[in-house]
């Protein structure tokens, strides 16, 4: 340690012969006015220089610089007069006089660099040795300006690690409110933090979802466009196309540009660029007579009355954009264009100015330009009409006017003015700076200065659009507010004032790259294209959506289904056979008609009850088969109408069970027939074992297994009604479910069991010789029966819905008819129309003789 401390001591010993050397040319100030406190400015003159192609083979010559920038003599004018005005007053800093040391930076950034470095060093070529120490009080205690975002960041660098206070007026880009790398900088402009978010706030409030960006290519325009296409981005705004130019660019590459926003789609241009840029853009685009197009602006160019009247094709006209808040500083008119005491400042640069300004020359003899009037130095800057005389910038010169108080109230403070102030006190810019950092005043208007913790003032803006007058000049009308203060929603507040849009318009443009999808359908995005690009695709069966764009289709509850127009969901239709309905009145009519039919028989055999072939076909069993099938016939009527519980458990039971009875009485026929045959043989008395009684019993017993089927069902696992949401997409089939499954073919199954049976006997007996057997006709009946049930199953299975149910009814009419016309018309057909052959003797015949 001790080593290295003694090593420290030496070079310390040293230091005191170190001469401090400038190096480089002295830089002089083009303006400057001394005081007790020196403030520095930094301002762009000229707005860009002559490029050289450097050899590297010899020191670089100073720029040369070009195009003067009236904007900036106003704003040194500004600074002046602020200056001025302090001096003058007594209550602030008495007894103190500010001077002023104002710098050109041509625009450049390397320029504006060695200019900052020359006011915080002062110009003194050396340091004599032994005399003074080579770290000594900065020269300046503050630095005004400078109006572009590039070069504050590079002075920023090069004065922040000494903490001299810069305070820009107009430097908006965001990334200076980064204190780690610009721990000394602070402005009156609010950041393009806010103004960013706010563009994009007011081009979604438009319904602009489809715009075009065009940016300058520094650090004002790149970090403000990124700002916006990030804001943009989350609200669901696409960028068409984003292009960016430097005013120093060749010509083609704005060419380039223009032939993208020709090609583009979109209608709407967002425009991030200082008023330099946007002059040389406009000059283009008029060039090319850009028309059509809706102007999006930020606070660089959107009250600039220079660019209205660059724009002689009316481009630009219907523009909106963000400005900062009209403000008005009383004096500062008259102040400005009061030029002449800048001539006694020493060097060319009021000669070049006035020069410029009056478009004349001083000395005429050497002048290259014969054209030129001569300059008489007496010219009335008052009455002319020029950017230098023109106010627009207000806001922007209270915003340097408030820079330069903020500066005057921390010194003030610092150096505990009273009546009189400390003169002993020595300045140190990192009190300053931490001074006008806490600072909290009103100007003499009325605005509060103050700074928040990243040296940002609070973000206003106004929204300016433009209106063209009679004469043809535009007018920047305040139509709205924009406080990034309020909370989100009351951020942006568009005044009840109407309108201007591209091309006088009075309707909003439309910028989109889809229309807007109706209800009813959804999006579905192009592929390869931004989010803002979509088709419609309607939505499926059975699925809606009820807002515009819609992302996706909501599929309907079970019991509802889209309507044509898929943007509700309607209740199915219940289907079920109804008697309303075409089917349900025909089949009604059938059953009915059959039932009739049957009355009408069972008349007509207990009208004739006494005759041979009612006798003779056991008039007992032929009742009760006409009693069974009125039955079948009614109830075929309960399978029609909206399925009930009840209902549900009559349809299958009452048909069961009418039907067994039915076919039991047939069996019990083709029994009696058979046994009547064998009975007429000699000595059989097989009649005595199938009497009446036995009839009756079989009968009874054949029902009672049905019976005792159908409770089971019933009692265990019953029908019940069903709504079925499947089966059909739009709509519910009201059914009967079978409950048991088992249940409902052990019904069917008996009953086929019984009809087979039957059939197996009538077809054995069928040549039976009896004049009159009944077999044939029973054997004739049941193939009818048979057949229409077997057909009836996998009709039954494949029909949807009500169909099944008419099927089904169908069957049952059928077959029911079937026993009827088979069984009982021939019968009727002799009773009524063949009397002759209704005779005993025509019963016994032919046929038993023979068989006999
Ligand atoms: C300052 O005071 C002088 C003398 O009274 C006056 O001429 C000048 O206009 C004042 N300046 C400002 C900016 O008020
Ligand atoms: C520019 O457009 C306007 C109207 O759109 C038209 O009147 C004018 O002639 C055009 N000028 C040129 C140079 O094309
Ligand atoms: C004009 O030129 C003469 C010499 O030719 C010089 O003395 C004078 O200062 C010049 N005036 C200006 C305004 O530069
Ligand atoms: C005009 O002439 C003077 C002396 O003759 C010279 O110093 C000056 O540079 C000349 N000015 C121009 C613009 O040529
Ligand atoms: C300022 O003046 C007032 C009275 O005029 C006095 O009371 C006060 O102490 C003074 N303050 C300073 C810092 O001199
Ligand atoms: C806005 O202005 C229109 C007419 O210019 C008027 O009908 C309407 O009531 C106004 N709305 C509000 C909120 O002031
Ligand atoms: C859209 O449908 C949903 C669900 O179906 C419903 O909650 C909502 O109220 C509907 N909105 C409109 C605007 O009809």
């Amino acid at each position: 340690i001790v080593p290295i401390l003694l090593i420290l001591v030496v070079s310390l010993s040293q230091a005191g012969e170190i001469v401090c050397r400038q190096r480089g040319d002295p830089e002089n100030p083009q303006l400057f006015k001394d005081g007790n406190i020196i403030l520095g400015g930094i301002f762009s003159f000229h707005s860009s220089w002559k490029d050289r192609q450097e050899t590297y083979t010899h020191k670089p010559l100073p720029l040369e610089c070009t195009s003067l920038n009236f904007r900036e003599f106003q704003f040194a004018q500004v600074m002046r007069f602020a200056i001025e005005e302090i001096n003058n007053r007594t209550d602030l800093l008495p007894g103190i006089s500010l001077g002023y040391e104002l710098y050109d930076t041509c625009g450049s950034v390397a320029r504006s660099v060695k200019v900052a470095l020359a006011l915080a060093n002062g110009n003194e070529a050396v340091t004599a040795p032994s005399e003074a120490p080579c770290t000594r009080p900065a020269q300046v205690q503050a630095v005004m300006g400078e109006t572009s975002s590039s070069i504050c960041m590079g002075i920023a660098t090069v004065i922040g690690p000494f903490h001299i206070p810069l305070i820009s007026h107009f430097a908006t880009c965001a990334c200076l409110s980064d204190k780690t790398k610009y721990p000394s900088f602070l402005r009156t402009v609010p950041s393009d933090y806010y103004q960013s978010r706010a563009l994009a706030q007011i081009v979604k409030h438009f319904g602009w979802t489809w715009v075009g960006a065009i940016r300058s290519n520094n650090d004002y325009g790149n970090n403000g466009m990124a700002i916006f296409i990030e804001t943009a981005q989350q609200l669901g705004i696409c960028l068409e196309y984003s292009v960016s130019f430097f005013r120093t660019d060749p010509p083609n590459r704005i060419q380039k540009i223009i032939d993208i926003i020709k090609l583009s789609t979109s209608k709407v241009i967002v425009a991030f660029m200082p008023f330099p840029d946007m002059d040389v853009l406009i000059h283009q685009l008029s060039l090319n007579n850009l028309t059509g197009y809706q102007w999006v602006g930020t606070e660089g160019w959107i009250i600039d009355s220079q660019i209205a009247e660059m724009d002689k094709h009316h481009i630009l006209n219907g523009a909106i954009g963000l400005a900062i808040p009209k403000a008005h500083v009383s004096g500062i008119r008259e102040f400005i264009i009061n030029v002449k005491p800048l001539s006694s400042m020493g060097n060319n640069m009021f000669t070049e100015f006035w020069e410029a300004l009056f478009n004349c020359n001083f000395n005429q003899s050497n002048s290259s330009a014969e054209n030129h009037k001569e300059c008489t130095g007496h010219e009335d800057v008052s009455g002319l009409q020029h950017s230098f005389t023109d106010m627009s910038l207000m806001p922007i010169f209270n915003n340097l006017y408030k820079g330069v108080y903020a500066v005057a109230h921390a010194l003030h403070s610092i150096l505990g003015c009273n009546e009189t102030c400390n003169y002993k006190m020595t300045l140190d810019p990192f009190t300053i700076l931490q001074h006008i950092k806490k600072i909290n005043f009103k100007t003499k208007e009325g605005d509060e200065v103050y700074f928040n913790e990243n040296g940002d003032p609070p973000a206003k803006y106004e929204i300016i659009n433009w209106q063209p007058t009679e004469n043809g000049v535009v007018d920047f009308v305040t139509v709205g507010l924009y406080d990034a203060s309020l909370p989100a929603d009351k951020q942006l507040s568009l005044q009840n004032k109407s309108l201007v849009w591209a091309q006088n318009s009075k309707q909003v443009p439309v910028s989109v790259c889809s229309e807007k999808c109706p209800p009813g359908t959804r999006k579905v995005l192009q592929k390869g294209k931004p989010v803002c690009c979509y088709d419609c695709i309607r939505c499926a069966e059975g699925e809606i959506s009820n807002i515009t764009d819609s992302t996706t289709c909501v599929r309907c509850q079970p019991e509802f289904w889209s309507n044509d127009r898929r943007d509700t969901c309607v209740k199915k239709e219940a289907e079920f056979l109804s008697f309303e309905e075409i089917m349900g009145e025909l089949l009604t009519a059938a059953s009915l008609f059959g039932t009739c039919m049957t009355a009408v028989v069972a008349f007509i055999f207990y009208r004739y009850r006494k005759t041979p072939i009612v006798r003779a076909n056991n008039s007992e069993l032929s009742f009760l088969l006409l009693f069974s099938l009125t039955l079948c016939f009614l109830c075929s009527l309960t399978f029609i109408g909206r399925p009930s519980e009840w209902s549900c458990m009559l349809r299958h039971t009452a048909f069961g069970i009418t039907f067994v009875l039915c076919i039991s009485c047939v069996l019990g026929k083709t029994m009696v027939v058979l046994m009547a045959f064998r009975a007429s043989l000699p000595g059989s008395n097989v009649m005595k074992w199938f009497g009446p009684t036995q009839q009756r019993l079989s009968v009874l017993a054949f029902t009672l297994i049905q019976v005792v089927i159908c409770i089971l069902w019933l009692t265990i696992s019953p029908p019940f009604p069903f709504r079925n949401l499947k089966e059909l997409k739009d709509k519910i089939i009201l059914e009967c479910a079978l409950g048991s499954t088992v249940g409902f073919w052990a019904v069917l199954g008996y009953i086929g069991l019984l009809a087979s049976f039957c059939f197996i006997l009538a077809f054995l007996a069928r040549k039976l010789p009896d004049n009159f057997n009944e077999a044939k006709f029973i054997t004739f009946s049941m193939l009818i029966f048979c057949a229409v049930w077997i057909t009836f199953i996998p009709a039954y299975v494949s029909s949807p819905g009500k169909f099944s149910v008419a099927v089904e009814i169908f069957a049952i009419l059928a077959s029911s008819f079937g026993l009827l016309i088979c069984i009982f018309i021939p019968k009727c057909y002799i009773i009524l129309l063949k009397p002759e052959k209704n005779t005993k003797k025509n019963m016994m015949g032919k046929g038993a003789q023979k068989t006999i």
